[in-house]
């Protein structure tokens, strides 16, 4: 379980405090998929980079499993089970695809193990494993073998930042099935997914929405979706939480609420 007790971030910018998250408070319970929504700029990879340890908070703490967090390293916390997909995955020049899953699992694991984590997120391993992960691979390669890093290491908590991020259709179908997958097989461990996908909202257990760097509402999934969507989609519902320049930028300047 992890708690995040009135979690304040702040930054400095041109001698100008800027605050990016306000007094967050949040429990995300063992054995649950929660996803956090909410529009644009609203700080929610702050908040995933706070959980990780790439930035520390300004106030407040961060438990896991009741242990205090708050001042461990990415290392530390990576070591105490917590897996990160970022929004924008990092390159790494020199390192084949099957060492990364190797690093992520700890272990020297058999390459048609390695492979099978590839097949997950609907790449043809025999075609990536041992490609390097650089700038020949396209950010919906790279934004997939990071997901099959974090499904390797099997950790306690796994947070994917906006995974559908540079997907195409026919890979968010399988992406979908990925999270279904990593649901049913959730025993020990808790996911939490940061989205604005009506088909990952979906399959939520609780949804959490950020907005303006405070948390508006946290429930079931059959409590929130409601006031996400009235009767038609989360992109409407994105759209009455204020993100409509988000949606522009997938959809096109002519895009409409
Ligand atoms: N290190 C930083 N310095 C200055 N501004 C930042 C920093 N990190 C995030 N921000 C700003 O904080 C706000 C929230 O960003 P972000 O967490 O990326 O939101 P979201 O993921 O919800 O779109 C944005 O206005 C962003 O520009
Ligand atoms: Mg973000």
């Amino acid at each position: 379980m992890l708690e995040l007790k009135n979690i304040s971030f702040s930054v400095r910018e041109d001698g100008m405090t800027k605050e990016i998250i306000r007094n967050v408070s949040m429990t995300i319970p063992d054995e649950k998929l929660v996803v956090i929504t909410g529009p644009n700029g609203g700080g929610k990879s702050t908040l995933a980079r706070l959980i990780a340890g790439i930035e520390k908070p300004t106030e407040g703490k961060i438990f896991l499993n009741g242990e205090d967090i708050t001042e461990k390293s990415i290392t530390e916390r990576a070591r105490m089970g917590i897996g990160f997909a970022f929004q924008q995955p990092v390159r790494f020049k020199g390192i084949q695809v099957l060492d990364l899953i190797r690093l992520a699992t700890g272990k020297h694991l058999a390459v048609a193990d390695a492979c099978e984590y590839l097949s997950a997120v609907g790449l043809c391993a025999k075609d990536y494993i041992d490609r390097e992960v650089n700038s020949s691979l396209s950010g919906g390669e790279l934004k997939r073998i990071e997901i099959a890093t974090v499904l390797a290491k099997a950790s306690v908590l796994s947070v994917f930042d906006e995974p559908e991020a540079g997907i195409d259709l026919w890979s968010f179908q399988n992406l979908i099935q990925v999270f279904e997958d990593m649901r049913k097989h959730i025993a020990g461990s808790s996911i939490l997914v940061i989205s604005h996908q009506e088909r990952i909202l979906n399959i939520a257990d609780e949804i959490i929405v950020l907005k303006d760097g405070q948390l508006i509402t946290h429930g079931s999934r059959d409590e929130v979706l409601p006031q996400l969507s009235g009767d038609t989609t989360a992109v409407a519902g994105c759209c009455r939480l204020g993100g409509l320049a988000e949606l522009r930028e997938l959809k096109g300047e002519d895009f409409r609420c």
